[in-house]
């Protein structure tokens, strides 16, 4: 019997008795006449202990340990002179009898400890090691934890859960696809899914009305730390269902969760927010409700005195950051170049102090008196003390930008914290977004989802105008999930893919099976799906999603610690028909 109690378990009322513990040594202190180690597993640490006086020759052993080996011992638990109230554990120690080494560990790359010496790239690289750190385990453990409450509260719902596959062709979620090539179709490819989209919708023809899947998708698309390319989404349809069904079950869902994994209750239904009034007052459609900082429009207010930028500018719009008005002008100045980054793209930045004393004090004094400036501030909300941002251009870019800054000015007021949860829906998305340059109408969602029910009849009119019966769930700034009613009338889905630039024969060629089923009786359906491991982070506190994926990619889309993607040796390459032609970079 390797153990007779893990590493987490003993207590003061376990003191005298003999135990049986496996783990490894995370810890070797040597204090001449006793030592003492902290053996590791899963559950926790527990600390050994071995005295010289009693048995040097044990003693001597133990000396010879190392950090990371495997090893077995035998001992009796008694009650610490020192007692450690920060761990579980800290009331006892064992003292050990017998010492059985399991396996022996070189010296590991870096410490595994929950403040490791240990940087990404390498952590990845010996990812086994880093799985081993407290830190790492708690969101795997989270995530796991995740998994069986999703299940528990979607089947108590009568829903079943159904694999659907991954060798299959093309799916339209507006990545590219991973491809594998066929051995048996030679110059044949399967396209990985990159969610289950097209076979959820055809196992509502099948007849299995409420489904659901834990399953991995794959996108060959950039990093950005909320994203991978194979992560796993909670994949769900129903059949029989309008736009309230879907969003009130599955705001049970996001509350049970809360719950149960967060122990908050949301007692009052999530905040429905439309895309356009989300965009003009956030400057997102995932904004962060966890404050207010609202943008107001102030494009007629600021009109008007001689300002050319303003003059001259499609839109204005502002925030005003509480209480900032102290800002000196090496802030102000920081700031500036914070907008005017490349990622945020602003040309510059207005401001007004509305200083503690009542009077104003700006970038552009020269066009604006101090009464231009209270309208400024009335037009805002701002009070004495604030810091008032205004940005102009274009609407929709000034919007975003004000969106980021926004976003940049809740981190410096410190209104973000990790603890606090403030869930809300988006509605009401556009149908279509047109390509500036091409002209070309594109899916916001996919080609599936419906227009809403009153705006069919834009359809070959105005496209552009129609809002689709879509909708995201958004935490904190986070897209968690995104679904839609679909459609399932055939001569509509056929009008989609045309506007969508597809001929009739690819439409075909990519989705007639789709379009035959419709044929057969397709009830009305509509679904969502979550991602995974951006909800485990969030409820994790994690800034990655790479933290709560047992075995991630790196930035570049490797995985270094087996070395993939690599080579495949010219057998393989023959079997499968293929050549590598080296391009020059
Ligand atoms: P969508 O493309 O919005 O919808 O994806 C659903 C959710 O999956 C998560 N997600 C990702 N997570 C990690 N890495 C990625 N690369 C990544 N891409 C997406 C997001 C997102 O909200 N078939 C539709 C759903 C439907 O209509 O039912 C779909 O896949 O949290």
């Amino acid at each position: 019997m390797y153990r007779t109690h893990n590493c987490g378990e003993l207590r003061q009322n376990n003191v005298n008795k003999e135990v049986t513990l496996s783990g490894w040594i995370q810890k070797i202190r040597n204090l001449g006449a006793m030592t003492f180690i902290d053996l590791r597993d899963r559950y926790g640490v527990t600390q050994l202990f071995f005295n010289k006086d009693t048995n040097p020759e044990l003693q001597a052993e133990a000396e010879k340990l190392g950090r990371e080996f495997v090893v077995q011992i035998k001992g009796k638990v008694i009650e610490r002179s020192n007692k450690n109230s920060k761990m579980p554990t800290g009331d006892i120690e064992i003292s050990v009898s017998n010492i059985n080494i399991l396996s022996k560990s070189e010296i590991p790359p870096f410490t595994i400890e929950d403040d490791t010496d240990g940087g990404e790239e390498i952590r990845l690289k010996y990812r086994y090691l880093d799985l081993r750190r407290a830190k790492v385990q708690k969101g795997i453990i989270l995530r796991n934890k995740m998994a069986q409450e999703i299940r528990k509260y979607l089947l108590n719902k009568d829903f079943l859960e159904i694999e659907t596959p991954f060798l299959i062709k093309s799916t339209p979620e507006g990545a590219r696809d991973f491809v594998v090539p066929s051995r048996m179709s030679e110059g044949k490819f399967y396209a990985l899914p990159q969610s289950p989209q097209v076979f959820k919708q055809l196992l509502m023809i099948g007849g299995y009305d409420k489904y659901f899947q834990l399953t991995k998708c794959f996108r060959d698309e950039d990093f950005r730390s909320d994203r991978q390319p194979e992560f796993t989404q909670i994949d769900c349809e129903m059949s029989f269902v309008e736009r309230d069904d879907i969003l009130n079950l599955f705001e049970g869902l996001a509350k049970h969760m809360f719950k149960e994994i967060k122990n908050i209750e949301f007692n009052e239904p999530f905040v429905r927010i439309a895309y356009d009034d989300a965009m003009n007052t956030y400057g997102s459609d995932r904004p962060d409700l966890r404050f207010d900082m609202r943008i107001s429009n102030l494009t007629e207010t600021v009109k008007g005195n001689n300002f050319n930028v303003f003059d001259g500018a499609k839109f204005i719009g502002g925030i005003c950051a509480e209480g900032l008005s102290g800002y000196s002008r090496k802030q102000t100045d920081k700031l500036i170049k914070w907008v005017q980054r490349p990622q945020i793209g602003a040309k510059g930045l207005v401001f007004a102090k509305y200083n503690e004393d009542g009077t104003f004090k700006s970038s552009v004094d020269k066009f604006y008196s101090q009464e231009d400036l209270k309208k400024w501030a009335d037009a805002m909300n701002a009070k004495a003390g604030d810091l008032m941002l205004l940005m102009s251009g274009e609407k929709n870019k000034t919007l975003l930008a004000l969106g980021e800054l926004r976003l940049e000015m809740g981190n410096r007021l410190e209104l973000r914290n990790d603890n606090n949860f403030a869930p809300l829906w988006i509605v009401d998305f556009p149908l279509f977004e047109k390509d500036e340059e091409t002209g070309q109408m594109h899916a916001v969602h996919h080609p599936f989802t419906s227009p809403k029910n009153d705006q069919f009849h834009l359809i070959d009119t105005n496209p552009e105008d129609i809002k689709a019966e879509a909708y995201d769930l958004v935490v904190n700034g986070n897209e968690i999930g995104g679904g839609s009613i679909r459609i399932h009338d055939t001569e509509l889905q056929e009008k989609m893919f045309k506007i969508l630039g597809f001929t009739e024969d690819e439409a075909k060629e990519q989705f007639g099976f789709l379009m035959n089923a419709f044929k057969y009786g397709a009830p009305p359906h509509g679904g969502v799906a979550f991602g995974f491991d951006r909800w485990v982070a969030l409820f994790n506190g994690s800034e990655s999603i790479r933290d709560v994926i047992a075995f991630p990619k790196n930035n570049a889309g490797r995985d270094i610690m087996i070395d993939a993607p690599s080579s495949i040796d010219n057998e393989q390459l023959k079997d499968l028909n293929l050549a590598v032609v080296k391009t020059k970079k």
